[in-house]
Formats: structure tokens, sequence, C-alpha cells
């Protein structure tokens, strides 16, 4: 069976996907299913092609109990084809995904993340770049409930592949 592949989106690659990337890969590697799905992210924007994560999430995520080992990469348009899953941080990363010649072909994988977060009925991820540590603190606590959310999505559509 080929793996399910999963991309998380947001605008610089920086803050908010490369975590929703190391929190969802520290849950399947914990349930097994890293043996059935794999995980990448990057941004929209060229802003950090090759960075490291922010300072600040990288401490936030260490706080949490989360290590994170990624560098930032730009969308690119065989991403579109590549992967199964590609899940946009916020509303604005949505619809840059649009931009990409060929995405409407695409429609039926691109999602947003709090789709997967049933707590609520909020839309967006929302942007900690400008904000404190508060801010950072907030996504880590959405990215949990919604990766969460995400994983059992995807056990259920396993379930009913086999
Ligand atoms: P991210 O946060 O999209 O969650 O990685 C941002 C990082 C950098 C910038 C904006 C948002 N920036 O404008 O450089």
């Amino acid at each position: 069976m080929t793996r399910v592949k999963v991309l998380f989106v947001c605008l610089g690659n920086i803050c908010r996907s490369p975590l929703a990337e190391a929190i969802f890969k520290h849950k399947i590697r914990g349930n097994g299913l890293h043996n059935y799905v794999e995980a990448d992210s990057c941004g929209t924007s060229n802003y950090h092609i090759g960075d490291t994560p922010d300072e600040r999430t990288l401490a936030n995520a260490l706080k949490n109990g989360i290590a994170i080992h990624h560098r930032g990469r730009q969308l690119s348009v065989s991403d579109l084809e590549e992967f199964d899953f590609i899940v946009a941080m916020d509303s604005s990363n949505y619809r840059n995904i649009f931009r990409l010649p060929g995405a409407e072909q695409h429609q039926h994988k691109i999602f947003l993340m709090r789709n997967f977060d049933a707590t609520d009925n909020h839309t967006e991820v929302p942007d900690p770049y400008y904000g404190g540590e508060r801010g950072f603190q907030e996504v880590f606590d959405i990215l949990d409930r919604a990766t969460d959310g995400f994983i059992a999505r995807l056990q259920q559509q396993l379930a009913d592949r086999l």
C-alpha cells in the first residue's frame, strides 16, 4: 500500500506549518500510523526558503515536548500532484494555494486545518509572527486539537482501504 502524503501549508513555513508537521509526526510515530502516512510542510511565500523555524516556535514546541527539524521551502505546482492532503493554516494560505496553476483540479485534497478541529467554528490558525508568547501557545493548542481530529479522519480512511 502506498503511503498517504500530507503537506501542511502556511505563509512563511517558519511558525505554524512546521509545528503542525512536527506535532503530527510525533503523534503518528506514537500510534504506528507512520508506517502508512508521511508528512512535510511548506510556505506559500518565498520569504524563508532554507531557514530554520522561528526561535519562538522552536522554544514553545520544546516546552510542549516537541522537537522540530525542518528547513523552510516554498509550495510548488508539483506538490499539488505529489500530496494527498494539502492542509492550509488559514484562509489566506488557502486562497494562495489556489493561485497555483492547475490547483482547481486538486480542490478535493485542499483543506483548512481547522476543519479538523471540532471544538468550535473558527477557520483560522492565527499567524503568531507579530504577537507574543501567548500567541505561540494558542497556536500550539489549536494544532494539538486539529492534528487529533485529522489523525482520526486518516485512521478512518485507512481502515476503509484495508
Ligand atoms: P508562518 O508565520 O506563516 O506561520 O510561518 C509567518 C512567518 C513569517 C512571516 C509571516 C508569517 N513573514 O512575514 O516573514
